[in-house]
């Protein structure tokens, strides 16, 4: 990122652990993502240790459940939040939900979303399970732009790792995490760092 570019302000949505927020916020306390903030963190399930766990880092946060909610009304609460704080870059971090067109039209390629999987093979729900059961080689973890299709907007990062004839989908999906944790913090680099932009599908650097 330029010296005067204006902060990169990351509004993150969890809905469960949020080890991969966690991973994100320890990036940007040991000063790997310089000119990048977290102006907020929101779930959509009250009880979700990632929520807790961004309090205890006395980071600003937002709860609006979705359970029972009409899809675009819970997105505009949610919409309405970022844009107090702020925020101008969304990061899905295992946020349980898929967002409406009117969402991802209010931030458009300024949402990116982790997957535990080579993307395009094995989008959808439990991925690393799939991709053992598939008997795959190679896996890993996509993060990539969110659009309206699920898990298929442009690919930012992937981080590849062997599967070993020892894993079961546990430990697999435990080493996929390790790499998760890496991937984010490498995507959002990229995006606040300016080099890189879209020519189609494909998010390049500018001058290679
Ligand atoms: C991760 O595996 C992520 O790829 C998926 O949901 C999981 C969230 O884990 N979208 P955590 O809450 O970040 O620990």
């Amino acid at each position: 990122m330029s010296v005067d570019a204006p902060p990169l302000r990351l509004g993150i949505l969890l809905s469960g652990r949020g080890s991969n927020f966690l991973a994100i916020a320890e990036s940007v306390r040991a000063g790997r993502l310089k000119g990048v903030e977290i102006a907020v963190v929101i779930s959509n399930i009250a009880d979700a240790g990632g929520l807790q766990a961004a309090r205890e880092l006395g980071l600003p946060t937002a709860l609006f459940v979705s359970k029972g909610r009409k899809r675009q009304e819970h997105d505009a609460d949610v919409i309405a939040c970022l844009r107090s704080y702020r925020a101008n870059l969304v990061c899905l971090a295992g946020y349980m939900r898929l967002l409406s067109p009117e969402f991802i039209a209010a931030f458009p390629n300024r949402i990116l979303n982790i997957h535990p999987s080579l993307l395009p093979a094995f989008p959808g729900l439990d991925a690393q399970t799939q991709a053992f059961d598939y008997g795959v080689k190679i896996a890993g973890c996509t993060v990539h732009f969110v659009d309206e299709h699920l898990d298929h907007g442009v690919i930012v990062v992937q981080r590849a790792i062997p599967v070993l004839d020892s894993d079961d989908a546990h430990s697999l999906a435990e080493r996929i995490l390790a790499e998760e944790h890496l991937a984010y913090t490498e995507a959002i680099a990229r995006v606040a760092g300016g080099e890189y932009e879209l020519h189609g599908r494909r998010f390049v650097r500018r001058n290679p």
